[in-house]
């Protein structure tokens, strides 16, 4: 049986039969880690442990034997200390109010033998995945290992289902009942009712550094939306390709001609393109570098524009003010100096006092939600940067396709 939302169909993880199975979970807590006190890692923000409870927990009362699975950072194959999962698996004990065993190190004995000697309704921890070369190779043994350890395969990695790893996609060919979690439900409903919306009223706000980086979504966009507001130093190569001035603003002198070809087909398609028409600017790229504002579209040479101006940001409220939908990926400017957050905060703010159906995808953009206070007023926040634009550039998710994801027409 499958759960079928709008366009979407994919097996959940309600459709399974849980009471007394080992159930292999990929959950994404590659979340950000900082030294603590006493000089151990601790977890810097456990939003996306906090979005996999409701999964795990529902595997837990219907009397599962959990066994997590996750990867976090990029440590290559190797085991790094300070990459442990450890730090996660206590911050997830204390949400559960129930232990985590974790695994001593990679999948091997040890963790087989915990695997084996759990009870109904007990979790425990893999190692980081990526401990493993085989892992981001996808590789064939080390899935094995992982089907080995379980009856039953469950994916609720959001973040992490643009990746085609072992954990993710290789391991759920050889398991055969399986399902999303959740968290995995909830994110493609919200995306695919995005990517299915009307025209009509649908806004999309995409931001960062790179052109290169948003081109394939913009690309899919401009077949989809209404309006395309552009914030982030990626407005820059725009400006210049209309052959504004940008002074030392960053641009992408390569993707000129991409920017200009993005210009005219959303001439063609009727499709409005909102660029900045004033801008906050420094004379380097600092965090305690002085913040002027230009009033207009041109920048003086000698000078970097480093977030929209408040002009800028009156309009792009305005603009959002209008629209039914709403999708939003990239802050308008540098969002990590608090002297040039300003014009995210704004977007933050005037997509949360909408009315539209909201999604908003992306680290920056995601924070500057959640320190506006009005995250409630989002209709959803993605656990997925990278992984929620692929899905939005129409691309085939390989952790989605392993669970046997389906788009309708
Ligand atoms: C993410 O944080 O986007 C996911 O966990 C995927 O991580 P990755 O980009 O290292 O594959």
């Amino acid at each position: 049986m499958s759960s079928r939302s709008g366009k979407e169909s994919l097996p959940s993880i309600k459709d399974l039969d849980l009471a007394g199975r080992r159930l292999l979970m990929r959950v994404d807590f590659n979340v950000p880690l900082k030294a603590g006190d006493g000089g151990s890692m601790v977890v810097a923000d456990d939003s996306r442990i906090r979005a996999a409870l409701p999964t795990i927990r529902y595997a837990i009362e219907q009397g599962a034997k959990v066994i997590l699975a996750s990867h976090c950072g990029r440590p290559k194959g190797k085991v790094v200390p300070e990459m442990s999962l450890a730090p996660a698996g206590g911050v997830l004990a204390g949400h559960l109010g129930q232990d985590v065993l974790l695994a001593d190190g990679p999948i091997g004995d040890a963790a087989t033998k915990l695997a084996r000697d759990l009870r109904d309704g007990q979790v425990m921890m893999l190692e980081n995945m990526r401990f493993h070369a085989g892992e981001t190779k996808n590789d064939d043994g080390l899935s094995k290992a992982l089907a080995a350890l379980a009856d039953v395969y469950v994916n609720d990695a959001f973040g992490t289902a643009h990746r085609a790893h072992a954990s993710t996609a290789g391991v759920a060919a050889l398991i055969k009942q399986k399902g999303a979690g959740l968290l995995m439900m909830r994110e493609v409903e919200a995306l695919g009712r995005i990517l299915n919306a009307p025209k009509t009223g649908f806004v999309a706000v995409l931001g960062g550094a790179k052109v290169s980086d948003k081109i394939a979504v913009i690309q899919n966009l401009l077949n989809k939306v209404e309006a395309l507001v552009i914030g982030g130093a990626m407005a820059y190569t725009f400006l210049q390709a209309q052959g504004h001035d940008v002074g030392n603003s960053r641009v992408e002198e390569a993707h000129l001609v991409t920017a200009r070809d993005v210009l005219s087909a959303a001439k063609r398609k009727g499709v409005e393109v909102l660029l900045p028409v004033d801008h906050a600017v420094a004379t380097e790229f600092s965090a305690d570098a002085p913040r002027k504002v230009v009033h207009e579209v041109e920048i003086p040479s000698g000078q970097m524009a480093l977030d929209i101006g408040p002009e800028t940001q009156r309009h792009y409220a305005a603009r959002l003010a209008l629209a039914k939908t709403v999708f939003w990926n990239g802050p308008m400017g540098v969002f990590e100096f608090d002297a040039f957050a300003e014009g995210t905060r704004a977007v933050a703010n005037a997509i949360a006092n909408g009315k539209a159906f909201s999604v908003v995808g992306g680290g920056d953009s995601v924070r500057a939600v959640n320190e506006s206070g009005k995250a409630d007023q989002i209709s959803h926040i993605s656990t997925g940067g990278g992984a929620s634009l692929e899905f939005i550039e129409g691309r085939a998710l390989p952790g989605l396709v392993a669970l046997g994801h389906r788009r309708h027409s």
